[in-house]
């Protein structure tokens, strides 16, 4: 993409309604706008880097076995009469009227939808496991909507809804969902912790949130400080494998974690004194298993091996997509701007040239647009006629991983410069060294994106 024809609209002033620094950041960096309370329109840039946590989310989900699909946002009320949860959600569901005045909703989320789907279709033991899911907006009236995408009204999420024969075939579909997460977010640039919750409206006892730690966030979190080392990375995963999936979910849930709500005072004292953390954390998502709440209710039941109906057990596995912007910004900014990881950074490499209508330098950029094209990167070229310290204010605003700046003096000694946002170090080389280096780094994203 060239700037020039982009549509970008970065603003110079600091929002006065933002309070927080990503909610500052992704309106002066142009990926958002208020549309009314607790909503926002995803512009160009904001919307790039929603897509590519939603694909994370779905190459992950498919990596684990789970099938997408999609449900509609407004729902009819009736669905949420029988599972009594339509006067139990309270004023947080946007309940609305059609034209024969029949009761709808805009659905804060799907437990009734699928489970509705799931007893019109399946009705033997032989169709289980069964996972599904889709990434769809919700819309939830919260009373105080705050920090910009963090906590909207209308939001972007992921919920995935696993039914199963019995607990043991459920408590893996479970620990699938913690694994799988753990490498979304892994793959994010994210370290998200997972600790044991409350379970609020859904219901059940297995439940655990994911936590990435910010001092803007929420939730108390209290944690053994040996839970941040531990990392998913590529090792493969084979997600029929049960005993390799509760292995991984006993390693990262043995360390002591959890929020405000479940926090015990006696069992973090036995967290040796040196390793004993509290801070803030932001929640990115939520698994729980519920048993047989909804099926029961629904009646939602299957035959077993042994000829007896039984009701489904079940579990429902939320991620917060557009949440996940504002905490990958809490958690990787500085005071110029965002500092996207290469796993979800809008574009991957930003161009600079720094004499715009000078000969050699638009050559030598045109040059290197087309070099990094070609080697299957997608450049950011900064071809506005600006001054060069306005296009290092909005390169890093926008917090592009990697900048590429070409000068008429780095040209006569045949380089350009290769400037690192996160450590601000530069180095000058050539421009095929610098598009060899870019293409590099992207292919290990790439390859963690393969299936393994
Ligand atoms: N108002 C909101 N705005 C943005 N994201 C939200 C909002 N509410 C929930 N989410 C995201 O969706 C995920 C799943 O939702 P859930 O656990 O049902 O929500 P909650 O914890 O608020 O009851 C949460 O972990 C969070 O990341
Ligand atoms: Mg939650």
């Amino acid at each position: 993409m060239r700037l020039s024809r982009y549509f970008m609209p970065v603003l110079k002033e600091t929002p006065a309604e933002a309070q927080i620094a990503s909610h500052r950041l992704m309106l002066r960096a142009g990926m958002i706008k208020q549309a009314g309370a607790g909503i926002y329109s995803w512009l160009p840039l904001g919307f790039k880097v929603l897509r590519k946590i939603e694909t994370i989310v779905h190459d992950e989900q498919q990596r684990a076995g789970h099938i997408p699909m999609l449900m509609p946002t407004v729902q009819s009320a009736e669905l949420w009469r029988e599972s009594g949860r339509y006067d139990d959600y309270g004023k947080e569901m946007l309940r609305i009227t059609d034209r024969h005045g029949r009761d709808m909703l805009y659905g804060p989320t799907n437990e009734e939808l699928i489970t509705d789907i799931f007893r019109s279709h399946v009705s033997s033991y032989r169709d289980l496991p069964l996972t599904l899911y889709h990434i769809q907006w919700k819309f939830r009236d919260e009373v105080r909507p705050r920090f910009g995408v963090m906590r909207g009204r209308e939001f972007y999420m992921k919920d995935g809804y696993n039914f199963d024969v019995d607990r043991d075939s459920a408590i893996h579909a479970y620990n699938r969902h913690m694994v799988s997460y753990l490498r979304s977010y892994e793959r994010m640039g994210l370290k998200a912790i997972p600790m044991r919750a409350a379970s609020g409206p859904i219901g059940g006892d297995d439940t655990h949130e994911f936590l990435v730690l910010a001092e803007t966030g929420e939730s108390e979190v209290f944690y053994d400080a040996a839970i941040t080392d531990l990392e998913l990375g590529t090792r493969a995963v084979d997600y029929d494998d049960r005993a390799q999936c509760e292995a991984i979910v006993r390693k990262w849930t043995a360390p002591y974690a959890r929020t405000d709500e479940t926090h015990d005072e006696a069992l973090f004292a036995q967290v040796p004194e040196a390793q004993r953390r509290s801070s803030r954390g932001i929640e990115v998502g939520q698994i729980f298993y519920f048993g047989t709440k909804y099926s029961e209710a629904m009646g939602a039941t299957v035959t077993n091996d042994e000829g007896q109906v039984v009701p489904v057990h079940m579990g429902s596995h939320g991620i917060g997509v557009s949440r996940l912007l504002g905490a990958i910004i809490e958690a990787s900014h500085d005071e110029k701007g965002i500092i996207w990881p290469e796993g979800v950074t809008p574009f991957d490499v930003g161009i600079v040239n720094l004499r715009q209508g000078d000969g050699d330098c638009d050559a030598a950029c045109e040059a290197l647009y087309g070099g990094l094209r070609a080697a299957g990167l997608d450049p950011l070229y900064d071809d506005r006629d600006e001054r060069a310290g306005a296009k290092f204010a909005s390169m890093d605003l926008i917090g592009l991983p990697w900048r590429i700046t070409v000068g008429p003096r780095g040209l006569k000694n045949g380089v350009v410069e290769l400037t690192s946002r996160r450590s601000g170090e530069s180095e000058e080389v050539s421009a095929e060294a610098a598009i060899a280096r870019i293409a590099e780094i992207y292919g290990q994203v790439r390859a963690a994106a393969m299936p393994s």
